[in-house]
């Protein structure tokens, strides 16, 4: 049978930000900004990058702003015509998506990573699909999820984006247990979510990337507590070894972990940086805390 194409995306958005406290006290934490563009849209934009159609966002209560934003701002747009601000009105138009693109549903109750995904699994229906963690930004020249979509091509079933972290960090990490590794790919045996550092099978951990198979729905569907108490994603995952191909996937790029105060701040940094209009009085202000 032909491979269907990657054209779906969940990007679970329910969380409280509560590490973030008192800026997400009223406000999602994937609205706030790394330099002027907040940390949902450079997920959506990596997702359309990959060739993704359709996006599902799963929210929670208080965070309806998350669909708003990708609405169409009719009367901002409009003042912004009025007084001749086309730089602005373009900023805000270049990202519009297309009617009927995104979708959402709620996660009543925060069961954990899986249930949010379970939550999805009418938008998923029988189609492979992305997952995209918004909390952890990428700076890649390809887009991340485009990555992992050409070796969803290549191998034909699942795929995670993957990085090596220093031993000590290996529980904060859903773990590969490697069957073979051959560089870029690297086929699994078995997943672990947040092992005790002893009893990490390898120092590979899974990043917020994910091509999946539809198939991993009924696992989840069982809504068996893992680590922390809550349904976790990398459980049902692991269930589908043996059955379908599964992959790790070394991307090429960088991450930054953004539901982290340090890894934020790096990260407004390095896009800072990235940006012509901004490089040069980012190195100013660098060298001045040197
Ligand atoms: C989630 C996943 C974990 C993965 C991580 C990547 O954990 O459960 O397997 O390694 O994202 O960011 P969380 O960061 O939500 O605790």
């Amino acid at each position: 049978m032909p491979l269907k194409p990657l054209k779906k995306a969940v990007l679970p958005v329910a969380g409280l930000g509560t590490r973030f406290l008192p800026a997400t006290k009223t406000m999602a934490k994937e609205m706030l900004p790394i330099v002027d563009k907040p940390l949902i849209q450079y997920a959506v934009e990596e997702a359309r990058a990959a060739g993704i159609e359709q996006i599902c966002l799963i929210t929670g209560r208080g965070k309806t702003m998350l669909v708003d934003h990708f609405d169409i701002a009719y009367e901002l747009e409009k003042t912004l015509a009025e007084r001749g601000k086309e730089k602005e009105l373009a900023a805000l138009r270049a990202d519009a998506v297309l009617p009927g693109s995104v979708f959402s549903v709620r996660q009543q109750v925060p069961m954990g990573l899986g249930h949010a995904i379970w939550c999805a699994r009418a938008f998923i229906a029988d189609d492979p699909f992305a997952i995209l963690l918004p909390d952890d930004l990428m700076q890649c020249e390809v887009s991340c999820t485009a990555q992992l979509a050409d070796a969803y091509r290549e191998t034909g079933g699942n795929v995670v984006a993957i990085e090596e972290v220093p031993r000590d960090r290996v529980n904060r990490y859903g773990v590969l247990d490697v069957a073979e590794d051959r560089g870029r790919l690297v086929s699994v045996k078995g997943l672990v979510e947040k092992p005790p550092i002893e009893k990490a099978p390898s120092n590979l951990t899974i990043i917020g990337r994910y091509v999946l198979m539809p198939e991993v729905i009924g696992h989840l569907a069982r809504m068996e507590k893992g680590a922390g108490g809550e349904v976790q994603l990398t459980d049902s995952m692991a269930k589908l070894i043996g059955t379908q191909p599964f992959h790790g996937l070394r991307y090429e790029g960088r991450r930054f972990d953004c539901g982290d105060k340090a890894g934020f701040l790096e990260a407004q940094v390095a896009f800072a940086l990235a940006r012509p209009d901004l490089a040069p009085a980012m190195r100013d202000i660098l060298k001045r805390y040197g």
